[in-house]
């Protein structure tokens, strides 16, 4: 399959072509503020098993569904209580994803076989004009091959995607850089199953209550059930082990160059570089602006991904707001292998 890349700057026409392929049952890639998605007609059930196949994902994994705005929540879920228009008014478009209950026009095949379905109105203006123009809500994972880390541009998805795919709108880089914050409305209380951009002071600002699930903060069984069976794969990791070395800058640096061997990699902020010239360090962003880091996370782990690297050594920021979900991310491709370099010393 010859994979077309759109570029809506300079073509009028992208917009309705990308559309046609998703109205004909087609894979596309669309760019989103978070990371680009593996997007399907979410209402056509062989599409959106195409998708699950394009990735290799479990077909247990449900998708989120991509909506325009909060008036189409109606159509696609069942009893939307206040609180999801509440959230859907400050916080979309953006990167916020709710869970609530399916109505019986959403295929299982979208849903993973759960009852209930994932809603999220991206903000992109290019892919909110591609949902109009299709006329469908739009059912997309992360773009990636499944265990690899998100795309956060259009060349990061072709390379896990061309051929496999019948097109991709380049958009852009994603300027979050980590997938949508999850909150799942559908039990008493508000449940958080995975930080993003949104973060836990703002829903708890807006809801007044949030309970943080145990697979955001700890390792999950791959056995266990999980509210978001995403959270209990292997994810975003690169081939090498990751290590996370958590302290202050001095301690960290003087404990990871106890252990550097050569072929190891340090991933860094930008304002520690000068103390692993040795130690062929990657920054990923600013540790003062944790913004620059998660949007800088997933092309850095994409860069580390070579099987020439035997050992990665990451200097994780602390603290909420975006920090919490860029935490979420490298703590799950280290697998929660976490030194404290303090108490190593
Ligand atoms: O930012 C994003 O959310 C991106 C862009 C493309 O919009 N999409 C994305 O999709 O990250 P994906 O499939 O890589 O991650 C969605 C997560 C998975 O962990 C999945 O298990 C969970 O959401 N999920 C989807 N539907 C769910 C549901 N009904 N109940 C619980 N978890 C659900
Ligand atoms: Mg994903």
């Amino acid at each position: 399959m010859n994979t077309i890349v759109f570029h809506p700057e300079s073509d009028p026409n992208a917009v309705r072509d990308a559309a046609a392929i998703l109205r004909r049952g087609g894979l596309l890639g669309i760019p989103t503020e978070t990371v680009y998605g593996l997007g399907a007609d979410a209402l056509n059930e062989d599409a959106v098993s195409r998708i699950f196949l394009a990735k290799g994902r479990p077909q247990d994994n449900p998708l989120i569904i991509h909506v325009p705005d909060a008036s189409w929540l109606e159509r696609y879920c069942r009893s939307v209580p206040p609180a999801a228009y509440q959230l859907a008014e400050r916080f979309w478009p953006g990167p916020l994803t709710m869970i609530l209950p399916r109505r019986d026009i959403v295929p299982l095949q979208t849903t993973g076989g759960l009852e209930t379905v994932g809603v999220r109105c991206p903000n992109h203006p290019v892919t909110l004009a591609i949902i109009e123009a299709a006329g469908v809500p739009i059912a997309a994972p992360s773009g990636n091959t499944s265990g690899r880390p998100s795309p956060t541009t259009a060349p990061h998805m072709i390379e896990d995607m061309d051929g496999r795919i019948d097109g991709i709108v380049d958009g852009g880089p994603c300027t979050v850089g980590v997938e949508s914050t999850i909150i799942d409305l559908t039990e008493d209380r508000p449940r958080l199953l995975r930080p993003g951009g949104i973060t836990p002071e703002q829903l708890l600002d807006t809801l007044g209550d949030l309970v943080v699930d145990k697979a955001v903060t700890a390792q999950i069984d791959k056995d266990a059930v999980v509210k978001a069976p995403g959270m209990k794969y292997r994810h975003y990791a690169p081939q090498a082990p990751v290590t996370i070395v958590a302290g202050s800058r001095e301690k960290a640096a003087a404990y990871i160059h106890r252990h550097f061997e050569p072929g190891d990699r340090v991933l860094c902020f930008h304002e520690e570089l000068p103390l692993y010239a040795h130690c062929d360090p990657l920054a990923y962003g600013d540790e003062a602006d944790a913004a620059t880091l998660s949007a800088g996370l997933f092309a850095a782990l994409r860069e580390l991904d070579s099987p020439t690297v035997h050992h990665i050594y990451a200097r994780c920021p602390v603290g909420g707001g975006i920090a919490y979900a860029v935490q979420n991310r490298l703590k799950k491709a280290a697998a929660f292998q976490i030194v404290d370099a303090e108490a190593e010393a």
